[in-house]
């Protein structure tokens, strides 16, 4: 039985903030986030988004009244949760109106939360193959103004239903995990921004996939040869390439038939989004459904996930035929499209907003999306429709 990704979904915040605008804030050259890092644009969230606002507009178009019934378990992957005891997933449960008799929780592991999930998912699934299960990646990346990392932040959400049978990716049994205790990067509690070792996590995250692909093969999965199209977690889009290089340098007899076209689709929105991420990976594999011009139809996808802290995987998947007419392509070039710039001023002040801890606030009305933050009463978070 085939098992994997039957729907996928994405939901961004309407503003952005130029990281050209940022360099000139900086006094640096622009072509040092442009290429160095290879980002355009951040997704800024307006006050009055945050992560489940993403996460809701992420699920509901996929969430049809056919879905709504068979879905049995909803996992929210983020590690930029709102609460520290209730899963965000059920303030999305609620705004979704799915069934009571459905299991919510929240995973969190740095930026492999939504793999997790996913594996967990598909096991689940081959278990009992009647349920769909709803994952969800939504993340907002803050590192503190005028850091080094300031440059990589973005914030967006994915929504996935893995399903038997599905309409877009068959996920393969093989993967490959490494898993080990390092601080590159974490988020103590009563910090709102991330604190990193830069310089360390890119190391620790190319060892961690050298490790994983080396599980993988031993697991049975395909050689690299096999694997025309690559995805990699991408916190910024110069990592995927330094990732693609990593891995074709350890392979070197096969690595030398893949070139950059492998995964350079798999940029295209991450560059104008910035780090999601546990919704990151997932981000890059749906740029490179929607954007890449060839038919993919039955072609294999290697995938790398990679969460600081650490664990890293990689796995595998084969696109399903007819897969692109269950893609959402023009909806969510539209949304990328449509999004407004911000100005510093309006950047810098939104940030510092959006990290105010409220007892009691209303939110201004400033997102158009399908679901904002209202307000906050007693540390009660209350979300809206818009209509
Ligand atoms: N024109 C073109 N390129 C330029 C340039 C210019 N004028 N000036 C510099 N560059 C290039 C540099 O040569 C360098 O390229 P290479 O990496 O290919 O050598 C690149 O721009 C970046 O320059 P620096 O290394 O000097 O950048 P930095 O020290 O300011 O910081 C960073 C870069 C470490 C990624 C920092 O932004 C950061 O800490 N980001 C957050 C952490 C992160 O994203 N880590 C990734 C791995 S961990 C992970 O994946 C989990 C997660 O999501 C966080």
């Amino acid at each position: 039985m085939n098992v994997g990704i039957d729907s996928i979904s994405l939901c961004v915040p309407e503003s952005y903030y130029s990281l050209a605008d940022l360099a000139e804030k900086h006094g640096i050259d622009p072509n040092k986030y442009l290429y160095g890092i290879g980002q355009e644009k951040m997704a800024v969230p307006s006050p009055d988004e945050d992560i489940v606002t993403l996460a809701a507009g992420a699920a509901k178009p996929i969430v049809t009244d056919e879905v709504r019934d068979s879905i049995s378990t909803v996992i929210l992957a983020t590690e930029s949760g709102v609460d520290q005891s209730k899963s965000a997933g059920l303030f999305v449960h609620g705004l979704l109106g799915l069934k009571p008799n459905c299991r919510v929780v929240e995973f969190k592991q740095a930026c492999y939360g939504a793999t997790a999930a996913l594996q967990m998912a598909t096991d689940m699934v081959r278990q009992r193959p009647e349920q769909k299960i709803l994952i969800i990646a939504s993340d907002i990346a803050r590192y503190e103004q005028d850091s080094q990392g300031e440059c990589t932040q973005g914030a967006g959400a994915l929504a996935m239903v893995v399903s038997a049978n599905p309409r877009i990716l068959n996920l393969h049994r093989a993967r490959g995990m490494h898993s080990f205790d390092v601080m590159d990067f974490w988020r103590p509690n009563n910090h709102k921004a991330a604190q990193v070792d830069g310089q360390l996590s890119i190391e620790v995250y190319l060892e961690s996939m050298r490790q994983a692909w080396n599980e993988y093969k031993a697991d049975g999965g395909h050689e690299l040869a096999e694997l025309p199209w690559l995805c990699f977690h991408q916190p910024f889009t110069k990592m995927a390439k330094k990732a693609f290089t990593a891995l074709t340098e350890s392979e070197p007899e096969q690595g030398q038939a893949l070139t950059g076209e492998s995964y350079e689709h798999s940029l295209l929105y991450g560059r104008q989004i910035g780090n999601t991420y546990t919704a990151s990976l997932y981000i890059g594999l749906l740029s490179l459904l929607e954007n890449n011009p060839q038919d993919l139809t039955d072609q294999n996808i290697g995938l790398f996930s990679y969460g600081s802290g650490s664990v890293g995987e990689f796995f595998s998947a084969s696109v399903v035929p007819g897969y692109r007419e269950h893609l959402r392509t023009e909806e969510h070039q539209q949304m990328l499209a449509d999004r407004q710039a911000l100005s510093h001023e309006k950047y810098s002040a939104w940030f510092y907003q959006s990290l105010a801890d409220h007892k009691n606030q209303v939110m201004p009305k400033l997102s158009n999306r399908p679901y904002r933050l209202e307000k906050v009463e007693e540390f009660r978070r209350v979300y809206g429709v818009n209509d």
